[in-house]
């Protein structure tokens, strides 16, 4: 098992200033997908995920959560600290052409684990040891909410999809800082894999009194946090997207950032916005100062997949409330990131999300204009290893393309380049 010297010892993260960078000291081509965790997800997670019906997709993710909650806790305990050792030998890439510092904050690797996976942050100390560069915990209300009656989580196994109308469950923002404050993370800015925190509006809120309640969650939550996402573009929270117009969204940040302890502020856009809309968020974006803007969240058009039936209703697609992910959505999300590039220009830092599957995808984005990327479905689908494989996949891009660092790629639009 490892990933031989694709991964370098574990470096000393003491502090900002005294990070050492690591070196590939030989570029010995990639191993296959044999580790002990891709072999093990292979056998026996992904044949649960090859039809729609059959395993419950909530369930799954909820027994893996648990289990990484209480290996979180215990990750000094001498036998699971080797397990994880194991795992990230296994999973992660060290490269110093993939590092880059954006808003303050050092990513070891531009692929991040997205939003609703880790919604109460329970696995924060581990998703390094996935290979991850950073992970984004939430999305965090104010209020601790159950969300949406189920069954409210569907695979689209053929089409590398998912529906879901979860609604933000989650544990609320008390609750998720003392998850945090129990797993004595490393201080913000010195994690080997940032964390950032997604942060939306408690459904009994109004929109009206949204701000304060984005403020509240923010404050709380702000020293554990590398940088905060407002999180204006769910599908499933009656009103939320309304956020996203300009005036709503002008209010909103500004109320945060008067918070005395404002971490970098990022907001995550929907797919479904009209050009001009888009338009107004990057220019916005600039003007607050905002560090970035993420896109996209899922999609409430169905791409195409209307007139397919769910298995777990029986209903149409374009009868089911909800947000499409996954590979459907890849080619939305890149124009709408294609549009913030060409209006925000170099400037603004973009994070790249929806429908990456593969390193392909994930370089398409770059090039577009992504300084980071994000996965969640395709992450479910192709299991832990698809991580390496996108890393490894982007420093063969850099070589064939003759870069020194994939910040020069960013932005670029340079092509996929095949092996010769
Ligand atoms: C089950 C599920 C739950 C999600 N929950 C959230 C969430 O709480 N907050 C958020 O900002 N995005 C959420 N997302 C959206 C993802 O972060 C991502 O933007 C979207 O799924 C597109 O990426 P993908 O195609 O790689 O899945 C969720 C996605 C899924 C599939």
């Amino acid at each position: 098992m490892g990933a031989g010297a694709w991964t370098v010892a574990r470096e000393d993260w003491g502090s900002r200033s005294d990070y050492r960078r690591a070196m590939v000291s030989d570029p010995s081509p990639p191993l296959p997908r044999s580790g002990a965790t891709g072999g093990l997800y292979r056998r026996f997670v992904e044949p649960l995920l090859r039809t729609d019906e059959g395993a419950d997709a909530e369930q799954l993710s909820r027994i893996s959560l648990a289990i990484l909650g209480e290996t979180a806790l215990r990750r000094d305990w001498p036998v699971v600290r080797d397990a994880l050792q194991g795992l990230a030998l296994e999973l992660q890439r060290r490269d110093p052409r993939l590092q880059q510092t954006l808003f303050g904050c050092r990513f070891a690797n531009p692929v991040g684990l997205a939003a609703g996976f880790d919604k109460n942050g329970v696995a924060a100390a581990l998703w390094d040891r996935f290979g991850f560069g950073f992970a984004e915990l939430g999305t965090v209300t104010w209020e601790a909410q159950p969300g949406n009656p189920r069954p409210r989580l569907f695979r689209l196994a053929a089409e590398r999809a998912a529906l879901n109308r979860m609604g933000f469950n989650n544990d609320g923002a008390r609750a998720v800082r003392r998850i945090l404050e129990r797993q004595k993370l490393p201080p913000a800015g010195q994690r080997p894999a940032v964390l950032g925190l997604n942060l939306g509006k408690s459904r009994l809120t109004s929109l009206q009194l949204a701000p304060d309640d984005y403020a509240s969650s923010l404050e709380l939550l702000a020293p554990l946090a590398d940088y905060a996402v407002v999180n204006v573009s769910s599908p499933n929270t009656p009103g939320l997207r309304e956020l996203q117009e300009e005036s709503q969204l002008r209010r909103l940040v500004e109320r945060l950032r008067r918070l005395p302890a404002c971490p970098p502020l990022l907001v995550k856009i929907a797919p479904d916005l009209e050009d001009d809309a888009i338009d107004a968020i990057a220019r916005l974006a600039y003007e607050e100062g905002l560090a970035g803007v993420i896109a996209v969240n899922t999609s409430q058009d169905r791409l195409g997949l209307g007139q397919r039936r769910l298995a777990a209703t029986g209903r149409l697609l374009e009868e089911e409330a909800g947000g499409l992910s996954g590979r459907p959505l890849r080619q939305r999300a890149l124009e709408v990131l294609r549009r913030l590039r060409a209006t925000a220009g170099p400037a603004l830092p973009l994070v790249g999300v929806g429908g990456i599957d593969g390193p392909q995808a994930a370089w398409e984005r770059i090039t577009a204009g992504a300084s980071l990327v994000q996965i969640y479905t395709g992450w479910i689908y192709e299991g832990p290893i698809l991580v390496p494989e996108i890393l490894e996949g982007l420093v063969q891009q850099l070589e064939r393309h003759g870069l020194a660092t994939l910040a020069e790629a960013v932005g670029s639009g340079l092509p996929w380049r095949s092996a010769p």
